[in-house]
């Protein structure tokens, strides 16, 4: 049977999507790069403008958090980076955060009811995970510049899933059948305005909105950090972005690096 070509990218879609915040992003699509992150970082260096962003179909080597690859199913996926330069006295504290939090309101904002955010940066919904955060630092003649990719299942693939090895959620569980361009331009548009107020107050203002999507708030957790392996409740996250992880000794532990899981045991 002859392949489907891809559709090209739709650039009138997306910036429709966009509306006023159509000025503050210079959008770049790619069938195909090694990782958006990768590519854009390439593109820093050479002095590319905050609010660059570069889209791609098919990552052939997709990088994750703490150095793991990250795979995605190129007709089911939405792969991006975005290069964002903050304001030079700004604290980054919080940040990857942030920009959970944008995620997760963009994606309300489209219609999904479930969506959660697992500390620092996953996003889920409905209890499995949907998407991720990889931030990565860019120096240049401009300055600090911040590469935030950006990794969500727009549909299930069922090849991904088995090369993965275990579940996870996809847009379209909540019925949401959107194209790239609609999910991107959404958010886009509201990393503008999260980016900004981070830009102008800190992770402090956004605090709250973080806390009350807290996926794991109250369940027995597991958390591997360079300090090691570390039991106890989840809690809300302090004013610099750290994890609070109530520990069964009555101790409150504030978590700033690793990976949290659900408690073998709560499962
Ligand atoms: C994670 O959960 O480990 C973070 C995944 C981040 C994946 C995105 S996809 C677009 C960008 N390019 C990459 O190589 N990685 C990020």
């Amino acid at each position: 049977m002859p392949m489907l070509a891809r559709p090209a990218f739709d650039y009138a879609l997306l910036l429709s999507q966009l509306g006023t915040a159509r000025a503050r992003f210079d959008v770049d699509w790619l069938a195909e790069c090694s990782s958006t992150n990768t590519v854009l970082q390439e593109r820093a260096a050479k002095g590319a403008a905050s609010g660059s962003v570069l889209v791609a179909d098919v990552q052939t080597a997709g990088r994750g958090r703490r150095g793991r690859s990250w795979l995605s199913s190129p007709d089911n996926s939405l792969t991006f980076s975005l290069l964002w330069r903050l304001p030079p006295a700004v604290r980054s504290a919080g940040l990857s955060l942030a920009v959970g939090l944008a995620v997760a309101q963009a994606l309300e904002s489209l219609g999904a009811r479930g969506v959660g955010l697992k500390w620092p940066n996953d996003i889920w919904l409905l209890g499995q995970k949907l998407g991720g955060v990889l931030i990565e630092v860019a120096f240049d003649s401009n300055g600090l510049g911040l590469i935030i990719g950006i990794g969500l299942n727009l549909r299930h693939d069922a090849e991904l899933e088995t090369q993965l090895g275990h579940a996870s959620a996809a847009l379209s569980d909540e019925d949401l059948l959107l194209p790239r361009e609609v999910v991107l331009g959404a958010v886009l548009r509201e990393l503008a305005s999260v980016l900004d107020r981070f830009g102008s107050e800190g992770f402090t203002a956004l605090r709250a909105a973080w806390c009350a999507r807290n996926a794991l708030l109250g369940l027995p957790v597991r958390v591997s950090s360079e300090s090691g392996e570390h039991l106890g409740n989840c809690g809300d996250v302090a004013a610099d972005g750290a994890l609070i992880l109530h520990t069964a000794y009555g101790a409150h532990l504030l978590i700033t690096g690793g990976d949290v899981s659900l408690a073998p045991m709560s499962r």
